[in-house]
């Protein structure tokens, strides 16, 4: 049997889980569930990183020891984790101590090896990434990846030998060129290696919770003088080590599990994952990995979400509300995975309501009601090909699609062609109208699409296992069915016809929602002291101001001098009602007797190409705009101009010298936001 190893991040526990956290953890599960339908033996891990100068600072704040903190939070994460019906095989704590002594037998192998020497580590520090930056990647004191701002540091330490391993990395890039995924991930990553590797400071001195350093390896220089604090392993090489000790790296490597790892991460953490750890893994001799998937960030209503905004979505509060099943498909469906996401209660409400309640729940109530009706629940049929042919080809080919993107890390994608295979079950009973078959006496028709519907749902069931596990279940169940692997290799690998079905009714599976069912944030309250702005108009503080002279308010306000008061502004939820794309110019010429207009042919990355007419024919001449991209509102509603539709407005800015097209060198159809 094919084995396998999946890795989650090991969390800081600096503080709660939130839904960036949830949502990693949610596609490590994912993929574990879809190994494992698919007959594969998976190994998942997951855990809590609790060393390091940002826990011993949160602990300190909060009055705890580093321990007694770190327990607490830690405790968070594991039960949060099995509310949610994570399938974790192991929880690692790296202040376990089997874990300890196997990042200190790494540090002695990689001593040993001669990649390790002692240094003076002078440059700049973020805590909150417990990340190093030279001079030239810091502005203005800030972190580069998280806009904190950084402290100087100036210590002994140890260093581990990177820039040895530079051309090694550059060679695995290229021999493997589908490890980092996604792509442009890959790009940046070769990038910042080529740019040159320095060696990597991998002890820190200044304080002492953390990982000792091995027996036998010299420590600090003031090592006599009393509680001075000594060399602590550096807290990345302590975390990533994790994922090692926890299938016995002192002990028996599973190397049969390691064989075959894939580590799933933040776009934020994936350079320490695709060049550090494989630097480290090299200087080791063991494997690398597999698979390293980077997915994107989640936001909220558009906003970033920070404790100082106060707008963090809290996974826990999502899943009591709505229920951990929708949470689970709201986050897979909504997101190409590698892209940023973003969560509001109207998006998820919307999911629930047409995707859930709708397109699934119906299908199942309505099979149910006419198998109870004309049947008494028990259908059979052999002749579901036969009646409904047409029906029965579309199926394979949508099977073949989702597996193809399940395997391509793209459950949205999968999500999409599956829910084609719905639309194709409720298709046919409006089509063929099974309450007038029955009345013309045709009940083997009948009979064969209530079990070409019960076919539909059973294979919906089993590809959608990964992904809403218990509603899976609950599906199958109620065909009389069961999820496991023989039945998917026959119904969906296979793709064979189940024949005969004993339904049991069960309640809705989605009832719909009408209201949202969590409070929003108060944007307001925390950040007063940045913003003093009437509350009225703080829905969304980051989201980026704009103004015109017409909008000065005259109202005063204590600092109208910096900011000023506007008099129409639009909440983000208004900005987000528009649809702004980037489009291709395939086609443009002007309008016969018009002096204004422009015909363009514009590709937004849909099917077809759009018509829009725009009024800029006094500046610029067609033939110089075909193959430009430019900015489109393309959920404008569609207009008659001098008898043509157009279908959406280009965007333009002007000033006294003229106008200019707006433009961004990205493919068509990339969304403005
Ligand atoms: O980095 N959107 O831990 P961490 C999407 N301890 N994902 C998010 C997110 C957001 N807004 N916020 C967090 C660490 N995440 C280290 C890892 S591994 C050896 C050590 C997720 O608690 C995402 O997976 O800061 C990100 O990479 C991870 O949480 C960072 O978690
Ligand atoms: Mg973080």
């Amino acid at each position: 049997m094919t084995k396998s190893y999946i890795t989650s991040p090991i969390y800081y526990v600096n503080d709660i889980p939130h839904i960036g956290h949830a949502y990693t953890t949610i596609v490590c599960d994912m993929l574990k569930k879809y190994r494992q339908i698919r007959g594969q033996e998976v190994f998942l891990l997951t855990g809590t990183d609790e060393h390091g100068q940002k826990i011993e600072q949160s602990a300190k704040a909060h009055n705890q020891s580093p321990q007694a903190y770190a327990d607490s939070i830690s405790a968070h994460f594991r039960t949060l984790w099995e509310e949610f019906g994570i399938d974790f095989d192991y929880f690692i704590r790296t202040t376990d101590s089997a874990h300890c002594q196997s990042a200190q037998a790494a540090f002695k192998k990689m001593f040993q090896k001669g990649d390790i020497y002692k240094g003076m580590y002078e440059g700049w520090y973020c805590i909150s990434c417990e990340s190093h930056f030279t001079k030239h990647q810091v502005v203005e004191q800030k972190c580069p990846d998280c806009g904190k701002i950084t402290t100087t540091i100036k210590e002994e330490s140890y260093f581990f030998a990177l820039s040895k391993y530079q051309d090694a990395l550059l060679q695995w890039y290229e021999q493997c060129p589908d490890v980092i995924a996604p792509r442009h991930k890959r790009n940046e990553v070769i990038r910042f290696v080529e740019s040159g590797l320095v060696d990597l400071s991998i002890t820190r001195t200044g304080f002492s919770w953390g990982v000792p350093l091995p027996e036998g390896i010299e420590n600090a220089d003031n090592e006599g003088s009393e509680g001075a604090p000594k060399h602590i392993l550096y807290v990345w090489l302590d975390a990533l080590m994790s994922y090692l000790s926890a299938i016995g790296y002192e002990g028996a490597l599973r190397m049969d599990l390691w064989q075959d790892t894939t580590h799933i991460v933040g776009k934020d953490i994936l350079r320490f994952h695709a060049v550090y750890w494989p630097a480290f893994l090299m200087s080791l001799e063991l494997p690398l990995p597999r698979k390293i998937y980077a997915h994107g960030w989640w936001t909220r209503d558009g906003v970033k979400m920070s404790k100082s905004i106060g707008n963090v979505v809290n996974p826990k509060e999502v899943a009591q509300s709505y229920g951990i099943e929708a949470f689970r498909y709201f986050l897979l469906r909504e997101v190409p995975f590698g892209q940023d996401g973003d969560f509001s209660q109207r998006a998820l409400i919307e999911r629930i309501n047409s995707d859930l309640s709708n397109d699934i729940g119906n299908l199942l109530n309505r099979l149910i009601g006419m198998a109870q009706k004309y049947f008494d629940c028990k259908l059979s049929s052999t002749q579901i090909e036969q009646f409904y042919p047409q029906e029965v080809a579309k199926i394979a080919p949508i099977l073949e699609r989702f597996e193809s993107a399940m395997s391509d890390m793209q459950p949205h994608t999968a999500l999409e062609e599956l829910w084609g295979l719905l639309r194709l079950g409720n298709g046919a009973i409006s089509t063929y109208e099974p309450w007038k078959m029955m009345k013309q006496a045709q009940s083997e028709q009948t009979l064969a699409l209530l079990m070409l519907v019960g076919n539909v749902l059973l294979k919906t069931a089993l590809c959608l296992y990964p992904i809403m596990p218990k509603t899976a279940i609950a599906i199958a169940a109620a065909l009389g069915s069961s999820i496991d692997t023989q039945s998917f290799s026959r119904y969906v690998s296979q793709n064979a016809l189940l024949q005969f079905a004993t339904l049991t009714p069960t309640a809705p599976l989605f009832p719909r929602i009408e209201s949202p069912l969590m409070p929003e944030p108060s944007l307001d309250s925390k950040d007063s002291k940045e913003s003093s702005a009437p509350k009225a108009h703080t829905s969304a503080p980051t989201s980026p101001q704009t103004s015109t002279p017409k909008a000065q308010n005259t109202q005063s306000s204590s600092e109208s001098n910096s900011t000023p008061e506007l008099v129409e502004l639009v909440g983000i939820e208004d900005f987000k009602k528009l649809d702004l794309r980037v489009g291709v110019v395939l086609e443009c010429e002007r309008v016969p007797k018009s002096e204004k207009l422009l015909r363009f042919l514009i590709d937004l990355g849909e099917s077809k190409p759009r018509q829009i007419l725009s009024g800029i024919a006094k500046y610029y001449e067609p033939s110089e705009l075909v193959g430009r991209q430019v900015c489109v509102v393309a959920n404008l509603k569609p207009a008659k101009l001098m008898g043509l539709v157009s279908e959406g407005m280009i965007l333009s800015a002007h000033d006294d010298e003229g106008l200019s097209l707006l433009s961004v060198p990205k493919k068509a159809g990339s969304k403005i936001s």
